[in-house]
């Protein structure tokens, strides 16, 4: 984005992104890296994270690491790595997530309770253990990766939605807390995004071909989002440009909630 004044430049930034193997925390990774930030790319996926990094501009601007974000050992470790490699932490991508469709009543109490440990309690640790970095860098911006889903309800989507509709209010929360301290803290509603979480869903809705045939009839846009296009809000609240914005929640979904 270029504009007298309105370039996103994040050199100096830091920060943590985590589900950076695929999809939009992928391009949220390169595109910071392009910015001039330092990155720890996190996800359990080992292969698809270091490809992650070989993708970036500059791959030395990327520090991969192995972790699951239910896990406040691996989800420490990152921020700690952010601090001991790269000097600070300015900016945590709470990305990571699962998504497991089902009603209510064929979802299993195990398939609620992983969904709720990666895609809620996931933020929870990235928000509780990237803050204090932030506060000893100066200042920082929480960016949690929501969903459509943490605005409107889709059929057979019950565990990821209560997730999602989690993350939005953990957003506001965090966003109320620190409001005067320098931390910011918002919350990224994406629609439909042609990544590989969404295929479990398009199977229960007659495949990813009917999915994208469909489409039009509830993404207005007509068609399906790109990583890049989420990233593109993940740069913006990253950057200083965002600097007034804290506890919202950027809708980016070709209008699906525009309906
Ligand atoms: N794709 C969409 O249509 C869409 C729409 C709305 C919101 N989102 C959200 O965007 C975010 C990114 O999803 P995506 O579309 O890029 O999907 P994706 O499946 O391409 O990427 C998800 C990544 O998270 C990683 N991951 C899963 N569990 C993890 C764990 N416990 N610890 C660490 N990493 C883990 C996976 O290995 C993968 O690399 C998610 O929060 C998702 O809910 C996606």
């Amino acid at each position: 984005m270029t504009g007298e004044g309105y370039q996103i430049d994040l050199r100096g930034k830091v920060a943590v992104v985590t589900g950076a193997a695929s999809g939009i925390g992928r391009a949220i990774t390169r595109a910071y890296v392009a910015a001039g930030a330092k990155v720890v790319a996190l996800d359990i996926d080992d292969a698809g994270v270091r490809r992650t990094a070989e993708l970036c501009t500059a791959p030395g601007s990327v520090a991969v690491l192995h972790g699951d974000v239910s896990d406040p050992v691996d989800v420490a470790g990152a921020v700690a790595l952010a601090e001991d490699h790269f000097g600070a932490l300015t900016t945590m991508v709470n990305n990571a997530a699962i998504s497991i469709p089902g009603n209510v009543v064929e979802t299993s109490v195990e398939d609620f309770d992983r969904t709720l440990a990666v895609n809620l309690r996931g933020v929870f640790l990235g928000c509780k253990y990237a803050i204090p970095a932030m506060l000893r860098a100066g200042g920082g911006s929480v960016i949690n990766m929501g969903s459509v889903n943490s605005l409107i309800a889709e059929p057979v989507l019950s565990s990821y939605a209560a997730s999602k509709g989690g993350v939005l209010m953990l957003t506001r929360s965090v966003a109320r807390d620190y409001a005067t301290s320098g931390v910011r803290c918002n919350c990224i509603c994406p629609g439909w995004v042609d990544t590989p979480i969404n295929l479990a869903h398009a199977e229960r809705m007659g495949g990813i071909e009917q999915v994208r045939r469909d489409l039009p009839n509830w993404q207005p846009i007509g068609r399906e989002g790109r990583p890049e296009e989420i990233a593109a809000t993940a740069l913006f609240l990253a950057s200083d440009l965002s600097s007034f914005i804290t506890g919202s929640a950027l809708v980016a979904d070709g209008g699906m909630t525009a309906m």
